[in-house]
């Protein structure tokens, strides 16, 4: 019998945990070494921080992370080339330090897009040169529909796409795979992946990406879920869904929050998490990776946001909430990292 999550999924896919850098050392490390076999930068590697100016870039804390995964012998997954949030300013300035999006004049606009898209790819090709030794899949574009009914092109209305349009996802993905050959394995991902409309419109965006020859290799389901939403169902069909399209699965970010949308009311302290909460959450892992395993042929690669309680982004949403006092608990190690009944119950699935 497996006594590592790594162990047990073995023969299915690799687990991974996001990771900031205080938690390559002590306990957080530990866990990291025996339970995960790979890893991804919660923030650093973003390009807020990876290029603050332009044509200033900083390696310092990405480098770290990578380096752990090479000594550590993990896959290393890139968290984002692109994406519309933290991304410096400058990213959509023009010389003047006016902001792009608002131009109305046709040359003006031509001449920023052509631009911004010369920006995307110096920065995916400096990075992917960087680290295309280590790194085992991109996150090349990230989040680029939105919830609702998009736009004509099914595209989310960042800076992104008023500036340089549908272009840009195929700039930044062809920027990936000049840099990083063919070996390379380029990956679309988002949240909310199962939900109407904006599951099918993904899935529409994808197919005609594919069609025009973009070169995109794998899908990117974050998973940030909740106890009973969305449903196993949905949750399987859009597996699927995406995988019948001949690309990689990867589970992204995987957390399952305590709470519903918005998280209101949320406990106040880790303590006044009744146990029944816990149970409920393991029976829902446990049906999860029940699921994963069920579609380990496409599925290759498992990833949590975080590696316990101690540390998860959903505190931040739950304190915005909730007058600045909440806390979620979405991992199976608690805040004394300990495991809780989720991770026998991942232990256990079958
Ligand atoms: C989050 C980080 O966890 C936070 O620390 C940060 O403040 C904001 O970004 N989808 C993504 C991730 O693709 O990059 C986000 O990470 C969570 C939602």
């Amino acid at each position: 019998d497996a006594d590592s999550m790594k162990e047990r999924y073995e023969d299915s896919f690799d687990i991974g945990a996001a990771v900031e850098l205080y938690q390559l050392e002590g306990v957080h490390g530990e866990i990291l070494k025996r339970h995960y076999n790979s890893l991804v930068a919660e923030n650093v590697m973003k390009p807020l921080y990876i290029q603050p100016e332009e044509g200033v870039f900083y390696w310092d804390d990405a480098d770290q992370i990578a380096d752990f995964a090479r000594e550590n012998d993990m896959t290393l997954r890139y968290h984002t080339l692109i994406w519309h949030n933290q991304v410096p300013d400058w990213f959509f300035e023009d010389e003047n330090g006016e902001p792009m999006v608002d131009e109305t004049d046709p040359d003006k606009r031509a001449e920023n897009k052509e631009v911004l898209l010369e920006r995307i790819e110096t920065h995916v090709k400096t990075v992917v040169d960087r680290y295309k030794d280590v790194v085992d899949a991109w996150d090349v574009v990230n989040e680029v529909i939105d919830d609702g009914e998009p736009n004509d092109e099914g595209l989310r209305e960042s800076p992104l796409y008023q500036i340089a349009g549908k272009d840009y996802i195929r700039t930044a993905f062809e920027a990936a795979r000049e840099a990083g050959g063919e070996d390379a394995k380029l990956f679309i991902n988002d949240y909310n992946t199962e939900i109407n409309p904006k599951r099918d419109n993904l899935y529409s965006l994808v197919e005609d990406l594919l069609d025009e020859g973009v070169p995109i290799d794998g899908f990117g389901h974050q998973a940030h879920i909740q106890l009973d939403w969305p449903t196993l169902n949905e949750i399987e069909e859009s597996i699927e869904m995406f995988a019948g399209l001949g690309l990689d699965t990867h589970i992204t970010e995987l957390d399952v929050s305590l709470y519903g949308w918005p998280p209101e009311p949320a406990y106040e302290s880790y303590d006044a998490i009744p146990d029944e909460e816990f149970e409920r959450q393991a029976d829902r892992y446990n049906a999860l990776f029940n699921l994963y395993e069920r579609h380990d042929d496409d599925i290759s690669n498992v990833t949590f946001w975080g590696i316990a309680d101690d540390h998860t982004w959903l505190d931040d949403r739950a304190e915005e909430y909730n007058d600045g006092v909440g806390k979620d608990a979405p991992f199976v190690f608690d805040t004394d990292f300990n495991t809780k009944p989720a991770f026998d119950a991942i232990m256990d699935a079958y």
